[in-house]
């Protein structure tokens, strides 16, 4: 039986503020750019790559991701890719969409830093015209590479400081921790960037506690193992400190065993400002809407929840005061009908 609260879930406003956009890319689309670039792929079929999509933890599905993103090569593949996501974010009802890229994936083949922000900014840019849609986007450091590389990419990205908001750390959590970017970190603070970090997804709470105190984050993504230390958790409450969760790709990557075993609902009561996202939506089973649904399905979330998580979205977005207060009117307006 459908979960009576779906329409609510579904038609509610609600802001995006994890999603990969590089993990957006449906195998069709994979296949479709690797004809038009003549890219070699690994795999035979669209069914064959979907076969491949069998995580078993992190590293295994950055494997595939990482072989996905090869077919992106010229700046319209970058925005065909970010419309498709966004065309289908509206439909979803996500009014506010931060998204992140990931250039070092792009740069080390040879793609201009011009060709993959001008394409995913060109399609945002559409989606505010198109839908009023707004949004902005996070450049994410890939944190297997070294912080070298991480310099010189924040280098080659500030011609175009006008085109992202702030910058995050992904990829490979375990033996790489938040304290290995800290330099990285206060340059981008003193830029004026707003700062978020992947903690506490694969790796232990203890990553979480340095995303903060050493990298001086204003959001951690995922973040769901803080429940192993009562203090933290408690912290992350005290400190309205958001979690961007993901619950669709935390099953995936077997963070939890089944969604009826996700923190979600712990989490919303101990009081820490958590959001539903969609993390890689190709790859994970859904987008922003099927995380919320699949959700609310396991666990004995009400109502009050879906509204509590619409509104923590907003609360978390990097919005200035005028607009969020805007959007949690709409908000408001939505739940009074
Ligand atoms: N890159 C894309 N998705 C990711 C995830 N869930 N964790 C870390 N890095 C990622
Ligand atoms: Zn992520």
């Amino acid at each position: 039986m459908p979960n009576p609260l779906s329409p609510i879930l579904q038609q509610m406003p609600k802001a995006e503020l994890h999603i990969h956009i590089e993990g957006s890319l449906e195998p069709e689309m994979i296949f479709a750019l690797a004809r038009r670039n003549r890219v070699k792929l690994a795999y035979a079929s669209v069914d064959s790559l979907r076969q491949a999509y069998a995580f078993t933890d992190l590293q295994s599905f950055l494997d595939v991701y990482y072989a996905g993103a090869s077919v992106l090569l010229q700046e319209q593949d970058f925005f065909d890719m970010t419309w498709a996501y966004l065309a289908r974010a509206n439909a979803d009802n996500v009014v506010h969409a931060e998204i992140f890229f990931d250039p070092q994936t792009h740069i080390e083949r040879g793609v201009g830093f011009a060709a993959i922000i001008g394409g995913i900014h060109r399609a945002l840019e559409q989606a505010k015209a198109q839908f009023g849609m707004t949004g902005g986007l996070i450049m994410c450091f890939l944190r297997h590479l070294s912080e070298d590389d991480a310099f010189a990419t924040l280098e080659l990205a500030l011609p175009y400081r006008d085109k992202f908001i702030g910058i995050g750390l992904d990829s490979a959590e375990r033996d790489h921790p938040p304290e290995k970017f800290a330099r990285l970190f206060a340059r981008a603070r003193k830029l004026g960037l707003h700062l978020v970090a992947h903690a506490g997804e694969e790796g232990p709470s203890a990553f979480i506690k340095t995303a903060l105190d050493v990298l001086h984050v204003e959001r951690i993504d995922h973040g769901v193992r803080c429940t192993e230390d009562a203090a933290l958790t408690e912290r992350l409450a005290r400190e309205k400190m958001p979690l961007t969760v993901c619950p669709l790709s935390n099953v995936k990557l077997r963070v939890f065993d089944r969604m009826a075993a996700h923190n979600l609902l712990h989490l919303l009561e101990a009081g820490i400002v958590a959001t539903v996202n969609s993390d890689d939506p190709a790859y994970f089973g859904g987008y922003i809407n099927a995380n919320y649904d699949a959700v609310f399905d396991a666990l004995p979330l009400k109502r009050r929840h879906a509204y509590q998580l619409a509104r923590n979205s907003f609360d978390a977005a990097f919005l200035s005061d005028t607009v969020r207060q805007q959007y949690l009117a709409r908000l408001d307006t939505f739940f009074r009908r």
